[in-house]
């Protein structure tokens, strides 16, 4: 379970302290599709990086299964994030290593065995289906196979979370589909938690069972996708969810 509580982040701008994070507290369940929407400016990114202590919180807990990583030594945090994948928005790709070595990467780092490090990148692959482009280069992909490379790179360390920043907005529709199926399925495959932060709808309605809104370095809504959307507490929750509604409503008016 990821649960943060109270969490406070300012950055230090030329005009001064600027709070992107004003006392957010969200709790997502193992398993779940979490998905966290707003628009550009939000907090989204920072909220996400925040659960991997990539961005040090001012203030409040992040809980990852019970510990909370602001206590953690360096050494004890860098062990406790290779149970926590990320894959972004511009895949982050090393464009001088070939598919292969971006993958074996995070395993260099940690230090795994070499024998380990070549099954697991092949297992990787395999996943994704990219075993065929293993001594490919980056730049000779499509945008939805690096970012399938860039799932597999997350996947090598045998993560328990998936943390995804804007993973398909780089994409057009049709390998925006491909990716989120992807997602889909290592969550269902795999058991992983996966956190999508995204500011496509499309995102939401595809994948995720549970979504928070934010606005201005806050949640605003919280809403479980099995449960009806019966009230909105803010305009922008109003603004992103109520077509959604109106699919529902016409589903009734059919019945
Ligand atoms: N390192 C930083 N220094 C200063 N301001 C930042 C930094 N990171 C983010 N911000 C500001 O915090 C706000 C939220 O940013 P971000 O989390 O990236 O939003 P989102 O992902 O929802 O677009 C923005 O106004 C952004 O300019
Ligand atoms: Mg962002």
């Amino acid at each position: 379970m990821i649960e943060l509580k109270n969490i406070q982040k300012s950055f230090d701008t030329k005009d001064g302290k600027f709070q992107a994070l004003k006392d957010v507290s969200i709790k997502i369940q193992e398993g779940e599709i979490f998905g966290i929407i707003g628009f550009s400016g939000a907090g989204k990114s920072t909220l996400l990086r925040v659960m991997n202590l990539l961005e040090r919180p001012d203030s409040g807990e992040v809980n990852i299964n019970g510990k909370n990583l602001c206590f953690l030594s360096r050494k004890d945090l860098l062990k406790e994030r290779q149970s926590i994948g990320m894959i972004f928005q511009n895949f982050n790709l090393l464009s001088n290593k070939t598919i292969a070595e971006n993958v074996e990467f995070p395993l260099k780092l940690a230090r795994e065995k070499k024998s380990e490090r070549i099954k697991r990148v092949a297992e990787c692959l395999e996943i994704v289906g990219l075993t065929n482009k293993k001594d490919a280069y980056p730049v000779s992909l499509s945008g939805g196979q690096r970012q399938r490379v860039g799932i597999a790179r997350a996947l090598a360390s045998n993560p328990k979370i998936l943390l995804c920043d804007e993973p398909t907005s780089a994409l057009d529709p049709r390998t925006t589909e491909n990716i989120l199926e992807f997602l889909k399925k290592i969550n269902k495959q795999f058991g992983i938690t996966i956190v999508v932060v995204t500011h496509e709808m499309e995102v939401v309605e595809q994948i995720c069972n549970k979504v928070a809104v934010m606005e201005n370095g806050e949640i605003v809504e919280n809403f479980d996708l099995k449960e009806p959307i019966t009230e909105f507490h803010s305009e922008i929750g109003e603004y992103l969810f109520k077509h959604l509604l109106n699919l529902e409503a016409k589903v009734d008016y059919v019945i």
